[in-house]
Protein backbone atom coordinates (compact mmCIF):
# COMPACT_ATOMS: atom_id res chain seq x y z
CA UNK A 1 0.00 0.00 0.00
CA UNK A 2 1.39 3.74 -0.84
CA UNK A 3 0.71 5.90 2.28
CA UNK A 4 1.00 9.63 1.47
CA UNK A 5 1.20 11.92 4.64
CA UNK A 6 0.35 15.18 4.24
CA UNK A 7 0.23 18.49 6.33
CA UNK A 8 -3.41 19.53 5.45
CA UNK A 9 -6.47 18.54 4.12
CA UNK A 10 -6.29 20.78 1.11
CA UNK A 11 -3.01 19.40 0.45
CA UNK A 12 -4.72 16.00 0.68
CA UNK A 13 -7.35 17.27 -1.94
CA UNK A 14 -4.30 18.58 -4.31
CA UNK A 15 -2.96 15.33 -3.77
CA UNK A 16 -5.84 12.56 -4.34
CA UNK A 17 -7.23 14.53 -7.60
CA UNK A 18 -3.85 14.79 -9.26
CA UNK A 19 -3.29 10.81 -8.67
CA UNK A 20 -6.55 9.99 -10.44
CA UNK A 21 -6.57 12.84 -13.28
CA UNK A 22 -3.17 11.22 -14.48
CA UNK A 23 -5.44 7.60 -14.83
CA UNK A 24 -8.36 10.04 -16.19
CA UNK A 25 -6.23 11.62 -18.70
CA UNK A 26 -5.03 8.00 -20.07
CA UNK A 27 -8.78 6.86 -20.90
CA UNK A 28 -11.69 8.03 -22.26
CA UNK A 29 -15.11 6.74 -20.38
CA UNK A 30 -13.15 6.89 -17.47
CA UNK A 31 -15.27 5.28 -14.51
CA UNK A 32 -15.05 6.17 -11.22
CA UNK A 33 -16.48 5.34 -8.14
CA UNK A 34 -17.44 8.50 -5.94
CA UNK A 35 -18.07 8.87 -1.97
CA UNK A 36 -19.39 11.18 -0.07
CA UNK A 37 -18.82 13.32 3.37
CA UNK A 38 -16.21 15.79 4.50
CA UNK A 39 -13.21 13.79 3.44
CA UNK A 40 -13.62 13.90 -0.89
CA UNK A 41 -14.59 17.54 -0.67
CA UNK A 42 -11.17 19.25 -1.10
CA UNK A 43 -10.49 17.02 -3.97
CA UNK A 44 -14.15 17.87 -5.45
CA UNK A 45 -13.37 20.95 -4.98
CA UNK A 46 -9.36 20.85 -7.26
CA UNK A 47 -11.32 18.83 -9.92
CA UNK A 48 -13.65 21.75 -10.39
CA UNK A 49 -10.62 24.10 -10.18
CA UNK A 50 -9.03 22.01 -13.04
CA UNK A 51 -12.26 21.68 -14.86
CA UNK A 52 -12.65 25.15 -15.00
CA UNK A 53 -8.86 25.91 -16.00
CA UNK A 54 -9.65 23.24 -18.89
CA UNK A 55 -7.09 20.81 -16.83
CA UNK A 56 -9.40 18.12 -16.49
CA UNK A 57 -12.44 16.91 -18.93
CA UNK A 58 -15.25 15.13 -17.44
CA UNK A 59 -17.43 15.14 -20.47
CA UNK A 60 -17.04 11.43 -21.03
CA UNK A 61 -16.79 10.02 -17.79
CA UNK A 62 -19.01 7.86 -15.99
CA UNK A 63 -19.14 7.67 -12.28
CA UNK A 64 -20.84 5.12 -9.72
CA UNK A 65 -21.83 6.42 -6.03
CA UNK A 66 -21.26 4.14 -2.96
CA UNK A 67 -23.77 4.55 -1.31
CA UNK A 68 -26.97 6.62 -0.69
CA UNK A 69 -29.76 6.69 2.31
CA UNK A 70 -33.02 4.62 2.28
CA UNK A 71 -36.09 6.63 2.06
CA UNK A 72 -34.50 9.90 0.92
CA UNK A 73 -35.66 11.29 -1.92
CA UNK A 74 -32.93 12.34 -4.77
CA UNK A 75 -34.36 16.09 -3.65
CA UNK A 76 -33.82 15.75 -0.24
CA UNK A 77 -30.97 18.20 1.03
CA UNK A 78 -29.11 15.08 2.91
CA UNK A 79 -29.43 12.53 0.45
CA UNK A 80 -26.14 11.76 -1.71
CA UNK A 81 -27.41 12.40 -5.04
CA UNK A 82 -28.20 16.03 -3.67
CA UNK A 83 -24.86 15.99 -2.29
CA UNK A 84 -22.89 15.12 -5.29
CA UNK A 85 -25.08 17.58 -7.37
CA UNK A 86 -24.26 20.30 -5.74
CA UNK A 87 -20.26 19.52 -4.52
CA UNK A 88 -19.27 17.92 -7.86
CA UNK A 89 -21.84 17.51 -10.78
CA UNK A 90 -23.04 21.08 -10.91
CA UNK A 91 -19.77 22.29 -11.67
CA UNK A 92 -17.69 20.77 -14.09
CA UNK A 93 -18.97 19.56 -17.78
CA UNK A 94 -20.00 16.16 -16.82
CA UNK A 95 -23.04 14.59 -18.29
CA UNK A 96 -25.57 14.01 -15.77
CA UNK A 97 -26.91 10.57 -17.03
CA UNK A 98 -23.69 9.17 -16.91
CA UNK A 99 -23.76 9.96 -13.09
CA UNK A 100 -24.90 7.06 -10.62
CA UNK A 101 -26.05 7.37 -7.18
CA UNK A 102 -27.83 4.65 -5.76
CA UNK A 103 -31.71 5.07 -5.83
CA UNK A 104 -33.02 5.18 -2.07
CA UNK A 105 -36.57 5.40 -2.95
CA UNK A 106 -36.40 2.45 -5.08
CA UNK A 107 -39.23 0.34 -5.22
CA UNK A 108 -37.47 -2.90 -4.52
CA UNK A 109 -34.42 -2.52 -3.30
CA UNK A 110 -32.85 -5.65 -3.79
CA UNK A 111 -33.58 -5.95 -7.66
CA UNK A 112 -31.87 -2.35 -7.27
CA UNK A 113 -28.79 -3.26 -5.92
CA UNK A 114 -28.07 -6.45 -8.53
CA UNK A 115 -29.21 -3.53 -11.26
CA UNK A 116 -26.98 -1.52 -9.84
CA UNK A 117 -24.19 -3.76 -9.52
CA UNK A 118 -24.93 -5.27 -13.48
CA UNK A 119 -24.32 -1.37 -14.27
CA UNK A 120 -20.60 -1.47 -13.05
CA UNK A 121 -20.55 -4.78 -14.81
CA UNK A 122 -21.51 -3.55 -18.04
CA UNK A 123 -19.48 -0.91 -18.61
CA UNK A 124 -16.11 -2.52 -17.65
CA UNK A 125 -16.10 -1.67 -14.15
CA UNK A 126 -14.39 0.42 -11.78
CA UNK A 127 -11.46 2.32 -12.70
CA UNK A 128 -11.17 4.56 -9.74
CA UNK A 129 -12.60 4.04 -6.21
CA UNK A 130 -12.43 6.91 -3.78
CA UNK A 131 -13.40 6.50 -0.09
CA UNK A 132 -12.95 8.08 2.89
CA UNK A 133 -13.63 5.72 6.36
CA UNK A 134 -16.20 6.43 9.23
CA UNK A 135 -14.72 6.64 12.42
CA UNK A 136 -15.52 3.14 13.49
CA UNK A 137 -13.70 2.01 10.43
CA UNK A 138 -16.79 1.68 7.85
CA UNK A 139 -16.38 2.24 4.32
CA UNK A 140 -19.33 3.43 2.24
CA UNK A 141 -21.81 2.07 4.67
CA UNK A 142 -20.09 -1.27 5.20
CA UNK A 143 -20.19 -0.82 9.14
CA UNK A 144 -18.26 -3.26 11.24
CA UNK A 145 -19.13 -6.88 10.65
CA UNK A 146 -20.07 -6.90 7.26
CA UNK A 147 -18.49 -9.97 5.11
CA UNK A 148 -15.21 -8.70 3.28
CA UNK A 149 -16.64 -10.53 0.09
CA UNK A 150 -20.36 -8.44 0.72
CA UNK A 151 -21.98 -7.39 -2.43
CA UNK A 152 -23.88 -3.77 -3.50
CA UNK A 153 -27.29 -4.43 -0.70
CA UNK A 154 -29.60 -3.02 2.13
CA UNK A 155 -27.73 -2.45 5.06
CA UNK A 156 -28.50 -1.34 8.36
CA UNK A 157 -26.32 1.97 9.82
CA UNK A 158 -24.85 1.25 13.66
CA UNK A 159 -25.68 4.34 16.68
CA UNK A 160 -22.17 5.16 15.88
CA UNK A 161 -22.90 6.07 12.48
CA UNK A 162 -25.97 7.65 13.17
CA UNK A 163 -24.30 9.94 15.58
CA UNK A 164 -21.99 10.88 13.25
CA UNK A 165 -24.19 11.29 10.45
CA UNK A 166 -26.86 13.49 12.72
CA UNK A 167 -24.80 16.25 12.38
CA UNK A 168 -25.93 17.07 9.50
CA UNK A 169 -29.90 16.55 9.90
CA UNK A 170 -31.76 19.20 12.37
CA UNK A 171 -32.74 15.80 14.68
CA UNK A 172 -30.77 12.39 15.25
CA UNK A 173 -34.48 10.64 14.39
CA UNK A 174 -34.15 12.63 10.88
CA UNK A 175 -30.98 10.37 10.23
CA UNK A 176 -32.35 7.26 7.96
CA UNK A 177 -31.45 3.92 9.78
CA UNK A 178 -30.56 2.13 6.51
CA UNK A 179 -28.63 2.72 3.15
CA UNK A 180 -27.82 1.23 0.17
CA UNK A 181 -24.52 0.54 -0.21
CA UNK A 182 -21.82 -1.07 -2.24
CA UNK A 183 -20.38 -4.13 -1.15
CA UNK A 184 -16.74 -4.73 0.63
CA UNK A 185 -16.67 -7.43 -2.35
CA UNK A 186 -17.62 -4.66 -5.38
CA UNK A 187 -15.70 -2.31 -3.55
CA UNK A 188 -12.44 -4.45 -3.91
CA UNK A 189 -13.21 -5.42 -7.69
CA UNK A 190 -12.08 -1.38 -8.52
CA UNK A 191 -8.60 -1.64 -10.48
CA UNK A 192 -7.85 1.57 -8.04
CA UNK A 193 -8.46 2.66 -5.11
CA UNK A 194 -7.47 5.96 -3.18
CA UNK A 195 -8.40 6.60 0.90
CA UNK A 196 -8.92 9.95 2.19
CA UNK A 197 -8.57 10.89 5.61
CA UNK A 198 -8.29 13.87 7.93
CA UNK A 199 -9.26 14.94 11.52
CA UNK A 200 -7.81 13.58 15.14
CA UNK A 201 -11.34 11.13 15.28
CA UNK A 202 -9.83 8.95 12.54
CA UNK A 203 -6.73 8.10 13.98
CA UNK A 204 -8.23 5.11 15.96
CA UNK A 205 -9.88 3.77 12.76
CA UNK A 206 -6.84 4.83 10.17
CA UNK A 207 -3.85 2.63 12.58
CA UNK A 208 -6.59 -0.09 13.12
CA UNK A 209 -7.25 -0.35 8.73
CA UNK A 210 -3.71 0.18 7.72
CA UNK A 211 -1.80 -1.79 10.82
CA UNK A 212 -4.24 -4.07 12.15
CA UNK A 213 -5.09 -7.81 10.83
CA UNK A 214 -7.57 -7.86 8.21
CA UNK A 215 -10.90 -8.22 9.85
CA UNK A 216 -14.42 -7.57 9.20
CA UNK A 217 -14.71 -6.02 12.36
CA UNK A 218 -12.92 -2.75 10.93
CA UNK A 219 -14.32 -2.86 7.42
CA UNK A 220 -10.91 -0.27 6.43
CA UNK A 221 -8.56 -3.71 6.56
CA UNK A 222 -10.19 -5.17 3.61
CA UNK A 223 -7.88 -2.49 1.81
CA UNK A 224 -5.13 -4.74 2.63
CA UNK A 225 -5.89 -7.34 0.29
CA UNK A 226 -6.06 -5.05 -2.78
CA UNK A 227 -2.79 -4.26 -4.84
CA UNK A 228 -3.22 -0.74 -5.77
CA UNK A 229 -4.43 1.21 -2.92
CA UNK A 230 -2.82 5.01 -2.13
CA UNK A 231 -4.03 6.57 1.46
CA UNK A 232 -3.68 10.12 1.42
CA UNK A 233 -3.58 11.48 4.89
CA UNK A 234 -3.48 14.53 6.64
CA UNK A 235 -1.16 14.25 9.62
CA UNK A 236 -3.89 15.02 12.57
CA UNK A 237 -5.32 11.34 11.49
CA UNK A 238 -2.19 10.07 11.26
CA UNK A 239 -0.99 10.09 14.87
CA UNK A 240 -1.46 6.20 15.99
CA UNK A 241 0.66 5.09 12.98
CA UNK A 242 3.57 3.03 13.98
CA UNK A 243 5.02 1.39 11.10
CA UNK A 244 7.13 3.66 9.05
CA UNK A 245 5.12 5.24 6.22
CA UNK A 246 7.26 8.77 6.10
CA UNK A 247 10.51 7.38 3.72
C1 LIG B 1 -20.51 8.26 5.71
C2 LIG B 1 -20.35 7.66 4.32
C3 LIG B 1 -18.97 7.10 4.11
C4 LIG B 1 -17.95 8.12 4.57
C5 LIG B 1 -18.07 8.34 6.04
C6 LIG B 1 -17.06 9.33 6.61
O1 LIG B 1 -21.05 7.38 6.64
N1 LIG B 1 -21.30 6.64 4.02
O2 LIG B 1 -18.80 6.76 2.74
O3 LIG B 1 -16.65 7.67 4.25
O4 LIG B 1 -19.37 8.82 6.31
O5 LIG B 1 -17.52 10.62 6.39
P1 LIG B 1 -16.64 11.91 6.60
O6 LIG B 1 -15.71 11.94 5.43
O7 LIG B 1 -17.60 13.04 6.59
O8 LIG B 1 -15.93 11.76 7.88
Amino acid sequence: MQVIIVRGKEEMGRRAAALIAEQMRRRPHFVLGLATGSSPLPMYQEWIRMNKAGELDFSTTITFNLDEYVGLPPTHEQSYRHFMNANLFDHVNIAKAATHVPDGMAADPEAFCEAYEAMIDDVGGIDYQVLGIGSNGHIAFNEPGSSLASRTRVVNLTQRTIKDNSRFFARVEDVPTRAISMGIGTILEAERIVMLTYGANKADAVAKALEGPVTATVPGSALQLHPKVTWVIVEDAATKLKLEWRR
